[in-house]
């Protein structure tokens, strides 16, 4: 297989009057028809001012969610907007196809002039995306001369945007999005500088299994918080009351505590309330009783993770999976301790890496900049995919020279 051609492995002049379909990953949090988590758009823009400096015509396509169809309320319009907002910095003109395939788009993007920026309608409004079908591919493929994937966050889709339609082309090359959050996984997924530390939470042991089976072998501390360190404390025989748990994944988690017990670090008490609705909460020591939930880690628990988090020195730490249930300001507590612990690590000088896309919106809430982490993946599942060693069409197919 050959190797990945990058944005910058093409001279200045090779941009010039070409268009360009970049695939970025503009999946972004909309309400109300206002873009209101916008880092993915802005993890494209340098790739999009690299292309507009040099004279490109530069045409983007993204989804948007899961719609079934041609559905509005999954429209682009509202981040066509905040594209152009951003874009203002570096005066590029940014206009909007109401549709990604058909003669009116054909039009638009005959009529650009370099230096220009079209985003394309929710490349899903069209069932043909998802199934990568080869008339879809080659319809969007008919735009431009030049293939660019600056979409790491959705490479694990083997769709017509992310993989059928770079065959078409002859040039098929990696953005600067790409190229980092590459670099940045790469080392962490294969050699992260010791000591490491894992810190894991959120929900979906499932989904995490793949990445924690690869990286578990490689850290030399785990913190294990949010309703994730149920299951793990159920499996070591605790009462765990009525908190989430993944049944069918205890004998996972029964395996990986058996292997790695010298190294996992479970919570010792707990924010517990019968349910999400209440206002207050007890701290428990140890066993939940039935009819309480966990939904935040205790003080000590705080203490003890923040501790670990200091004391990796200067190796690496992994984030993914807020400590509770942080949208609930009673419970948001333990993510917001882990998230200012693992800013004061950066500055430190450890290299911090953040996945997840309730991790960093938990990190936001708590005030935590993305400057203050050494990378902030924009990916959820892509990240995960891909820590695990899975395989990721979008980025295989720009090998395939
Ligand atoms: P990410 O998107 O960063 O990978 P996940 O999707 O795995 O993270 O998990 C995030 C969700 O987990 C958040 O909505 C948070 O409220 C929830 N969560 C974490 N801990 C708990 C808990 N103890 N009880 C209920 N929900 C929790
Ligand atoms: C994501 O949000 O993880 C990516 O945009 C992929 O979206 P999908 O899971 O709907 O394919
Ligand atoms: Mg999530």
């Amino acid at each position: 297989m050959g190797q990945i051609k990058f944005i910058t492995d093409f001279d200045d002049q090779f941009y010039y009057n070409k268009k360009v379909f970049v695939r970025v990953d503009f999946n972004v949090k909309v309400q109300d028809n206002v873009v209101s988590e916008d880092y993915r758009i802005r993890s494209a823009v340098p790739t999009i001012e690299y292309l507009v400096k040099r004279g490109a015509k530069v045409i983007l396509g993204t989804h948007l969610d899961r719609p079934k169809g041609k559905d509005y309320r999954f429209s682009l319009r509202p981040v066509s907007k905040k594209l152009a907002e951003i874009l203002t910095a570096f005066d590029a003109r940014v206009t909007f196809s109401e549709d990604c395939i058909g003669s009116e788009t054909n039009k638009m993007v005959n009529n650009m002039k370099n230096g220009e920026v079209l985003l394309l309608e929710n490349l899903r409004f069209y069932p043909e995306e998802e199934i990568n079908d080869e008339n879809f591919s080659a319809a969007l493929s008919s735009y431009a001369d030049v293939y660019i994937n600056d979409a790491f966050s959705t490479s694990h889709r083997k769709h017509s945007s992310t993989y059928g339609v770079a065959k078409f082309f002859d040039y098929r090359i990696a953005g600067f999005n790409l190229a980092q959050e590459l670099q940045y996984l790469s080392l962490l997924r294969e050699r992260p500088a010791n000591p490491f530390t894992l810190v894991i939470g959120g929900v979906k042991i499932k989904d995490k299994i793949g990445a924690l089976d690869h990286l578990l072998p490689k850290a030399d501390k785990v913190l294990i918080g949010g309703a994730a360190s149920y299951t793990f404390l159920k499996a070591k025989g605790y009462s765990v009351g009525e908190s989430i748990i993944e049944e069918d994944y205890l004998p996972w988690v029964t395996k990986a505590l058996q292997a790695h017990r010298e190294k996992i670090i479970l919570p010792i008490d707990h924010k517990v309330a019968p349910s999400e609705k209440s206002d207050h909460y007890q701290i428990i020591q140890t066993d939940i009783p039935k009819g309480m939930r966990g939904y935040d880690i205790g003080d000590k628990t705080i203490q003890k993770f923040s501790y670990e988090i200091h004391n990796n020195g200067l190796g690496t730490i992994f984030w993914n999976g807020p400590m509770g249930y942080f949208e609930k300001e009673i419970f948001s507590n333990g993510t917001k301790s882990v998230a200012v612990s693992m800013a004061l690590a950066y500055w430190r000088g450890v290299k911090t890496l953040i996945g997840g896309g309730d991790t960093l919106e938990a990190m936001k809430v708590s005030g935590v900049s993305e400057k203050e982490v050494t990378h902030v993946s924009t990916g959820g599942g892509a990240t995960l995919r891909f820590l695990a060693g899975d395989e990721m069409p979008g980025i295989d197919v720009l090998k395939n020279y």
